[in-house]
């Protein structure tokens, strides 16, 4: 299966969370800043934080313009203080045909005072476990 990673951060959790899971397991990772072209892969590994319970609004833009020729299917991996779906970028994948897998996962991350040391190592290694499963699961 050929893979990638599309990340976006504002505060760099999901960045090192996609950083980990790229370097763990040999996965390219793209961020969303770079405009990167997506071309001919099965699995897109979306990794966000939430911001007033969605992702970025650019990462919801740019999966609006995907196609199963560029991602045929996609998991989700958020990091948020509360664990939550992304459901607009999910309803612009979905309405694009692209298959969202049902396990999703929230990597706990805080935001000024609130869980300040979250992310830490051991809630990374989870999300680097996660996929590391789902891969290995669907292979
Ligand atoms: C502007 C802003 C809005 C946020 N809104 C939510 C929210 O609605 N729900 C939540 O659980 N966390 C919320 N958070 C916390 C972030 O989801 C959390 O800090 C996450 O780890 C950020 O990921 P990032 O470092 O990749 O940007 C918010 C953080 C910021 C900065």
């Amino acid at each position: 299966m050929k893979n990638v990673i599309i990340y976006a951060s504002m505060t760099g959790h999901s960045k090192k969370i996609a950083q980990a899971i790229s370097e763990k397991l040999g996965i390219e990772a793209f961020n969303i800043k770079d405009n990167p072209k997506i071309e001919g892969y099965d699995m897109g590994i979306f990794v966000s934080g939430i911001y007033s319970g969605e992702c970025k609004p650019e990462l919801i833009e740019f999966a609006k313009k995907l196609t199963p020729a560029n991602i045929k299917s996609a998991l989700l991996v958020t990091s948020s203080m509360k664990e939550m779906t992304p459901e607009k970028l999910k309803e612009a994948l979905i309405a694009n045909q692209i298959e969202v897998m049902k396990d999703e996962y929230t990597c706990k991350g805080g935001f000024l005072v609130m869980g300040i040391s979250h992310p830490n190592k051991q809630e990374i290694d989870e999300a680097v476990d996660f996929v590391r499963n789902h891969l290995y699961q669907t292979v």
